[in-house]
């Protein structure tokens, strides 16, 4: 039997959790080893349930030698703090997106990774759908002809809750935590650079919040074009969608409903819709912990780089700044 590659994972709330029983109950070849939470008794209570040594401290994971990989689920804010501990060590990191909301934290993990030869993965998962990877395939293969235009949709079905998901400080708010999905999108599927960025947007859905909830981008590439729309509200349920034109089709992804069930009646014909991200995106999750465990061993490398997520953090800082003077700006980065 092919040897296990042993796991952590690093914070434990809604996606870190996810992340643990995925680790330990969904992929084979891979073993959920150690856990770490800022709350030692959710720490216990995970570590208990799936068979995993809950470890006291960050450094006592990176210190560890059963663990081969780590996993870091912790709030954005402390996404390069947390990472670089682990590449320090030599152990490969699969942190969630976005690398960071600081610029200057960020752009540090991925020297320090280049430098140490660590691997560094990202969590823009839609790049791991089954039908995102289908529609990469079919834009690569040319049958379509060039991208030319990327068209990005996302929208949450409420505002997050208060705590640091709704301080734009320490979670970018809904341009770095939401939209950025559709930045990194573009520009895997365009195959450009991004240039300049135009975005308008306001308070328009959730007075209140503290933060654009909802943003219109467009986006200059070297040739190519994209325009991103981010709501925190969508009163219908999660609604993400793509379409990557080409010169000679276009594709499109995902739809405002999962399952072909459809009622009708006289004056309409009903799908049910998607209620969360964690039940549209769970295939793309474990496809993630698959290629990480293939990235821990070596077998390939990260797909969504720490440069390709820097780019997506580049970005995001320029539509804030359009956001907020209402002028065109160079991604700085
Ligand atoms: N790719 C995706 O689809 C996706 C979706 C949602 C979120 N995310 C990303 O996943 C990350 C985690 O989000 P979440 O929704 O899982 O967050 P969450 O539910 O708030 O969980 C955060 C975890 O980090 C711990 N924590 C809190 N403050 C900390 C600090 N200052 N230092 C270290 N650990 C701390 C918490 O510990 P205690 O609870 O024990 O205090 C908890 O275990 C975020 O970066 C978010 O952007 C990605």
């Amino acid at each position: 039997m092919p040897r296990e590659v042993g796991l952590a994972v690093v914070g434990l709330g809604r996606m870190g959790r996810l992340y643990a029983e995925i680790v330990s109950r969904v992929v084979e070849g891979v073993r959920l080893v150690a856990v770490w939470s800022r709350s030692r008794a959710k720490c216990e209570e995970v570590a208990r349930e799936l068979g995993a040594r809950c470890v006291e401290t960050i450094e006592g994971i990176a210190r560890d030698e059963s663990v081969e990989g780590v996993i870091v689920a912790t709030p954005s804010y402390t996404h390069a703090d947390i990472a670089a501990i682990f590449v320090e060590a030599g152990k490969p990191v699969f942190v969630e997106k976005p690398i960071d909301v600081d610029l200057g934290k960020a752009s540090k993990l991925v020297s320090l990774a280049e430098r140490k030869g660590v691997p560094l993965l990202v969590g823009y998962m839609r790049r791991f759908h089954p039908d995102y990877r289908r529609a990469k395939e079919v834009v690569e293969s040319g049958e379509l002809g060039e991208p030319v235009a990327y068209v990005g949709v996302s929208k949450d079905p409420e505002p997050p809750p208060p705590g640091w998901l709704r301080d734009p400080r320490l979670s970018g708010g809904l341009v770095l935590d939401l939209a950025s999905h559709d930045f990194d999108l573009a520009r895997w599927f365009l195959g450009e650079e991004p240039i300049e960025v135009y975005a308008v947007g306001g308070e328009l859905c959730c007075p209140g919040l503290g933060d654009f909830d909802t943003i219109v981008a467009t986006i200059r590439f070297g040739r190519k074009v994209a325009t991103v729309f981010s709501s925190r509200k969508s009163s219908y349920g999660y609604d993400v969608r793509s379409e990557v034109h080409c010169t000679e089709g276009a594709v499109f992804i995902g739809s405002t409903h999962v399952s072909t069930l459809a009622i009708a009646r006289s004056q309409s014909i009903a799908f049910p819709g998607v209620s969360w991200f964690q039940k549209k995106f769970f295939e793309a999750y474990v496809e993630e912990v698959k290629h990480f465990a293939r990235v821990v061993k070596g077998l390939e490398k990260p797909l969504v780089s720490g440069v390709d997520a820097l780019k997506a953090l580049c970005v995001a800082i320029a539509v804030r700044r359009s956001l907020e003077d209402g002028k065109p700006h160079a991604v700085p980065c």
